[in-house]
């Protein structure tokens, strides 16, 4: 069977050049991304890596990818990461796994933004995913009665029967929004809502996408007009 998601991952490694400062993403897809980048560190490639999750910083250590924290960088050159789900005007929902926070802050610091996937993520609408949004514990009970009220369908995210924690010690509240949702409406909603750290919405971010299809073709379509 075709892995589709290693397809993409592997594809993506392809836009790497010596030298560079990458992001790395989180996930499924991310994680080929990331093989492949311990594979041109062990071919002699000079890189640096911002990990987006604890999950993926471990892998990068033990590929023996240089990593750097976030504080060491004033600029990235490519991030690469995956998505949930992405419309044809290139607006995505990340944050599935709960690390869109140091997601959103590892793509909006780099000049260019790869999103990987396999077919299934491409969508003419998003919004069937759900939509995750990181909040504080702190006064998070409000901000879900806050969400509830606008018609949101808030689910908090557990894991294994407790609440689930963020890598910044935080909680995930996943919107249920449906397909074809008002995108501008709830960004600006949810971004004025008290303990709200970041939403999962990320609109028109990428330079291009990578998509690995079951015929075991990649597709690759550029963004013509990114937003960075
Ligand atoms: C992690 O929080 C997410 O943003 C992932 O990048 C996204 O959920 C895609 O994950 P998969 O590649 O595992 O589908």
């Amino acid at each position: 069977m075709v892995d589709m998601k290693k397809l993409a991952g592997e594809k993506a490694a392809e836009y790497v050049k010596d030298g560079m400062i990458l992001g790395l993403g989180t996930g499924s897809t991310a994680y080929h991304m990331v093989n492949a980048v311990g594979e041109l560190v062990r071919k002699g490639y000079h890189l640096q890596a911002i990990p987006t999750s604890n999950a993926t910083e471990k892998q990068a250590r033990e590929l023996g990818i240089p990593l750097l924290t976030i504080d060491e960088v004033d600029h990235i050159d490519l991030d690469i990461d995956g998505v949930d789900e992405i419309d044809p005007e290139f607006n995505a929902i990340k944050g599935g796994g709960g690390a869109l926070y140091r997601e959103k802050v590892v793509a909006t610091l780099a000049k260019e933004v790869i999103w990987i996937m396999d077919e299934s993520k491409l969508v003419d609408h998003i919004g069937a995913f759900h939509l995750p949004i990181e909040v504080a514990k702190y006064g998070s009970k409000q901000a879900f009665e806050k969400m509830d009220a606008y018609g949101w369908k808030p689910v908090m995210r557990e894991r294994d029967g407790k609440l689930f924690v963020t890598d910044n010690g935080n909680y995930i509240i996943d919107l249920h929004l449906g397909a074809g949702f008002d995108i501008q409406d709830v960004k600006e909603k949810v971004s004025g809502i008290v303990g709200v750290l970041e939403h999962g919405l990320f609109l028109n971010f990428c330079k291009r996408i990578i998509v690995g299809k079951s015929n075991g073709e990649v597709m690759i379509k550029e963004n013509p007009n990114p937003a960075k």
